[in-house]
């Protein structure tokens, strides 16, 4: 394989095509639903650096790398691995790179998709006038009762992925793009709305303070775990997502430049999400530490009190099951092009076999809020597990193994001519970056999470 191959699976139909599509497989309930509660949960500033530095130094060339290895593979991440290691005269096994990822992509959307549900009624409470006027006490109780119940819950989450799948179904350039393009624009102006909001409250400066001002004494080994892990999940690496993009890519379009316009859109979300959460925590008397009802606990507040709320609310939940959606269908298209590529089936019928299988996978997460709530595996829930199990553990390790495939595996001449960067100096960067820096950095996290430094 000289070049890189065309995807039998479509292509973008511009440079900007392929960021919009990648900024909205990144941006997504990571940003806006994950990153307040865990930051929360991790004392605030010291986790956001560790996420920032993680998302700098990992997380961008990590990016490149996935990228350049999709256009090159030009097919589902499974057999694009197997095809690059082929080329590059290496052990067929990496072919389980492929497989990880795919997995997890298939794990994390099965929780994804209830926790989308809960925004979907979220949008039905917000147009139903249920958050006006109430206080934090009411507005937490309704978040309650939605976990209490089962039948809500599988009503919504099957919703969501009815909807993912019909967009999955109709290919790249259909759905995709399309979505995106309105969504992106609108989501920063309403962010930046809450932010005003959040203002009002006469707590903006204790909530920038708890996400800007670090107190290393709050961080553990733990809680650097999950900012990496974090940093892979938000940018959407380590499992193919961001690489079966990259199959779909033109060759003549330039890589690097794209990445800095993904990761910086992903990392401007995130921010304004916890600048517009916690200033309302804190006027509330809430738990920054609340967990992952966190945005669904205080974000109703906010609409209840301000005129004209439930427009506004309607509005944001809206847009959040969009970017949730967006994120959604590239989380299971590795395992969409890979049944498609090993049977030979229709899209259509690769994505009803894959929407059914995620389908029943993400009730084990809806039980896990209220019949399941004292199963307990490794000491966490069934859904606190998978969301350990991918997020932290499944995408650093894929991510981990990426850079070490990119940067020493695959041909230098290879990586060079795919990337084809501005200069020698940008390659060995990159190279440097990509085959010491990244693996080393998560290989001393993992270590000190197995309490090597003592
Ligand atoms: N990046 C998405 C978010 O922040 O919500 C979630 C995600 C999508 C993770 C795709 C991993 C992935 F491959």
């Amino acid at each position: 394989m000289a070049n890189s191959k065309k995807s039998m699976h479509g292509a973008w139909s511009s440079r900007f095509a392929f960021i919009l599509a990648a900024t909205g497989s990144a941006v997504g309930l990571g940003n806006i639903w994950k990153f307040p509660y865990i930051a929360g949960e991790n004392g605030g500033g010291a986790f956001v650096i560790v996420y920032l530095l993680c998302v700098a130094a990992i997380g961008i060339p990590i990016m490149m790398a996935e990228i350049m290895l999709g256009r090159r593979g030009g097919q589902c991440p499974i057999n694009t691995i197997k095809a690059l290691a082929k080329e590059a005269g290496a052990n067929e096994n990496w072919k389980y790179l492929g497989w990880m990822g795919t997995l997890a992509g298939f794990l994390i959307l099965s929780y994804y998709s209830v926790i989308a549900g809960w925004s979907l009624s979220y949008v039905v409470k917000a147009f139903t006038g249920s958050f006006s006027g109430e206080s934090a006490a009411q507005i937490n109780t309704l978040f309650t009762e939605l976990k209490a119940s089962q039948g809500e819950q599988i009503f919504w989450h099957t919703f969501f992925i009815v909807a993912t799948m019909s967009v999955v179904a109709r290919g790249v350039e259909g759905g995709i793009e399309k979505a995106v393009r309105f969504l992106m624009p609108s989501l920063f102006v309403l962010l930046f709305l809450l932010v005003a909001y959040a203002m009002t409250t006469g707590y903006y400066s204790e909530g920038l303070a708890f996400l800007f001002k670090p107190d290393f004494s709050e961080l553990t080994a733990n809680s650097i775990l999950t900012a990496m892990g974090h940093a892979f999940f938000t940018l959407s690496l380590g499992m193919g997502a961001i690489m079966v993009y990259g199959a779909y890519l033109p060759k003549d379009i330039s890589i690097a430049k794209t990445v800095f316009w993904i990761a910086g859109a992903d990392t401007v979300v995130a921010l304004l999400s916890g600048m517009a959460i916690f200033p309302i925590v804190f006027s509330n008397g809430l738990e920054a530490g609340a967990g992952e009802g966190l945005i669904f606990q205080t974000l109703p507040i906010a609409f209840g009190n301000m005129t004209g709320g439930w427009l506004f609310g309607v509005l944001f939940f809206v847009l959040l099951v969009f970017a949730a959606l967006s994120s959604a269908i590239s989380l299971i298209e590795p395992a969409v092009t890979w049944v498609i590529e090993k049977f030979t089936v229709t899209r259509n019928q690769a994505c009803l076999a894959m929407g059914g299988a995620v389908w029943l996978m993400g009730l084990g997460t809806v039980f896990s809020f209220n019949s399941w709530a004292d199963v307990t595996f490794f000491g966490l829930t069934f859904f606190g597990f998978l969301d350990y199990l991918t997020a932290n553990l499944m995408l650093p390790i894929g991510g981990f193994l990426i850079a070490i495939f990119a940067g020493r595996v695959m041909h230098d001449r290879h990586t060079k001519e795919e990337l084809n960067l501005k200069t020698e100096k940008h390659f060995e960067i990159w190279t440097y970056l990509v085959s010491y820096v990244a693996p080393a950095a998560v290989f001393i996290v993992f270590l000190s999470v197995l309490g090597i430094f003592g």
